[in-house]
């Protein structure tokens, strides 16, 4: 099968298309035959190394996992013998780590993989889980519900768009901060109201807000602690400078009445089917900025990295 691989840590350029093996399903395993899969911010830190860290996971000095793509959304090529949940020729979408960056790859049944939603194109059905899962976990933190209010910073990111329309499940007064050109976009996902970062400093009108969720790394606490209400929390995506975010995170849980949390991602084929549910609701929908085929991961590994993506980006792999 073709799949792209890298055989070191590096830029966009050392990711190349490769003949591979095709992976044979275990017993308790389903062989997906991938029809779009995505390239995210997650894959772009695996293939580059950076955080250093991150080769504790994949190869201290090259990497092992040779196949890179998560998210996937395409059809059920074969099941192993105690595979019970999945049948083949099912539409399915779910989230992997690895692997996905090829035409076939292998997930066990127990993993976060689910029938797709019914009206949804596989180009969609790739990017719902990595971005939203994202957003759930960190949300998770944050006790939204009616009557609590929630600042999103970043809101036109893969994260950010998820959670704006995750926090509007919950039934939290959504503030969303985003460039103009994604005003309009972020208003469509249910903000309540959106604030240009071109056109105004949210940490200089005075309003507070019970939750601060910075959905991009870009931002700081201690720019945003004023806006934050006393008892509130402050939510970060990234380690920050010299890995200062779970630092601070330890010291806010012992000191002062604002906290900060650095949630950890645990993908779960639960908020796979929550997803699933809320977008056949009418309640979530994707939000695709580009599509390459997988022979242009180069490229599209390129335009992921300006971080300046709307949403998400595709990789077609089967046309459909
Ligand atoms: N904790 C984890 O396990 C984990 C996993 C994956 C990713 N992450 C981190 O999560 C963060 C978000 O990832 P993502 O995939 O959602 O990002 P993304 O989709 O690449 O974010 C891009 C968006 O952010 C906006 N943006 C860029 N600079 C901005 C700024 N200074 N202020 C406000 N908005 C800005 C861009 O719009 P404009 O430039 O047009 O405003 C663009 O729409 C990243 O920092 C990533 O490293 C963490």
């Amino acid at each position: 099968m073709r799949a792209v691989v890298h055989d070191r840590y590096g830029p966009p350029e050392v990711l190349r298309l490769e003949e591979v093996e095709r992976p044979v399903p275990k017993d308790d395993e389903v062989l997906v035959k991938v029809h779009a899969t995505t390239v995210n911010r997650s894959d772009c830190g695996w293939r580059s190394a950076k955080p250093f860290i991150t080769r504790y996971f994949t190869g201290l000095r090259r990497p092992k996992r040779r196949i890179l793509g998560s998210e996937l959304a395409g059809e059920v090529e074969a099941v192993g013998k105690a595979v019970t949940e999945f049948e083949v020729g099912d539409r399915v979408f779910g989230i992997n780590y690895f692997g996905a960056h090829a035409e076939f790859v292998c997930m066990p049944e127990d993993r976060p993989l689910a029938q797709m939603p019914t009206g949804m194109s596989f180009e969609e059905a790739a990017t719902v889980c990595d971005g939203a899962i994202l957003a759930l976990t960190c949300l998770s933190k944050a006790d939204l519900r009616e009557g609590r209010s929630i600042l999103i910073y970043g809101a036109s990111g893969s994260i950010g768009t998820a959670a704006v329309q995750l926090a509007k499940y919950f039934e939290a007064d959504v503030t969303a901060v985003c460039n103009t050109k994604n005003l309009e976009l972020v208003r469509s996902l249910g903000a309540d109201r959106v604030i240009d970062y071109t056109q105004e400093d949210f940490t200089e009108n005075g309003t507070t807000y019970d939750v601060v969720f910075d959905a991009v790394g870009k931002h700081s606490f201690r720019r945003c602690r004023r806006s934050v209400k006393p008892g509130g929390i402050y939510i970060e995506t990234d380690l920050g400078f010299l890995w200062h975010v779970p630092i601070l995170a330890f010291a806010t849980r012992r000191i002062g009445d604002k906290r900060v949390t650095l949630p950890t991602p645990n993908y779960t084929k639960k908020d796979v089917l929550l997803l699933r549910e809320l977008i056949e609701a009418g309640r979530y929908r994707a939000v695709v900025d580009r599509s390459y085929p997988l022979e242009q991961v180069v490229e599209a590994t390129r335009y992921v990295e300006t971080g300046q993506k709307t949403g998400n980006v595709v990789l077609t792999v089967f046309a459909a």
